[in-house]
């Protein structure tokens, strides 16, 4: 049974200390009767941080759109091509961190002493995934290359992404997690991923770039297999570990 399910002194329920848990409810109740509290005060300074005229970051175009226009100009005329620089950029980004995230998973998966996750899990098809995000990475700086931009650039969407995901590689590298733990982990990653494809994919064809959102359609169709994948382990070793397969 791996360590995650052992049972143990577990303290962080209320029901561990029933006298003092008793108090906390009555001391609630007493603080829930303090108002009414004015939040007037508060909320204009939520408000006045919530409607900045700042945002996080700017997307590095090509003053000329130079690359952009030889590849699709009459296309891209009338489209905002900044949006697709911002997201190309994310998806590179986000590949590079798949990268490092198949490489931690990889090395939990070989290092962990967990029978069962020797027996669900293939680390050739993790060191396949990893390769297959490591080809997108590269696919994304060629293309942001060619359309005359720099792939070197964080572009805001990047950087949200890097934000919304941080705690993904912190799970990976915790000694203490599960293989299933981390494959739980890395699923958001994949989810993500799938989703942020098919954004993208629609973008380059209602922008008119058709044979950029052709060459996008297989990166799609390996993160899918990603997913897949990492679901089906999933549940197979959730499966396992409680004795049902
Ligand atoms: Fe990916
Ligand atoms: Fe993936």
């Amino acid at each position: 049974m791996p360590q995650a399910n052992k049972m143990g002194m577990n303290k962080t329920g209320m029901a561990m200390s029933p006298i003092q848990g008793k108090q906390m409810m009555e001391g609630a109740k007493e603080l829930t009767q303090a108002g009414p509290i004015s939040f007037a005060a508060m909320e204009k300074i939520r408000s006045d941080y919530a409607s900045p005229d700042d945002y996080i970051g700017t997307v590095p175009v090509p003053d000329s759109f130079k690359g952009m226009l030889s590849a699709g100009k009459e296309k891209i005329q009338g489209h905002n091509p900044e949006v697709l620089i911002n997201k190309l950029g994310q998806r590179l980004a986000f590949e590079r961190t798949g990268v490092r995230i198949y490489d931690a998973l990889i090395f939990k998966c070989e290092t962990i002493n967990d029978p069962i996750s020797k027996e669900v899990i293939s680390i050739d098809s993790l060191k396949h995934f990893r390769d297959e995000e490591a080809e997108h990475f590269f696919l994304l700086k060629e293309v942001i290359e060619s359309l005359g931009a720099d792939p070197t650039a964080m572009t805001p969407d990047a950087d949200v992404s890097a934000l919304a995901s941080m705690g993904i590689p912190k799970v990976l590298m915790e000694p203490r997690t599960t293989v299933l733990q981390c494959l739980e982990a890395v699923q958001t990653t994949e989810l993500t991923d799938n989703a942020a494809w098919e954004v993208l994919i629609k973008l380059c064809n209602n922008m008119g770039m058709s044979e950029l959102a052709d060459k996008f359609s297989k990166p799609l169709k390996q993160e899918k297999t990603h997913a897949e994948t990492i679901k089906n382990w999933i549940n197979k070793l959730a499966l396992m570990q409680a004795g049902t397969m």
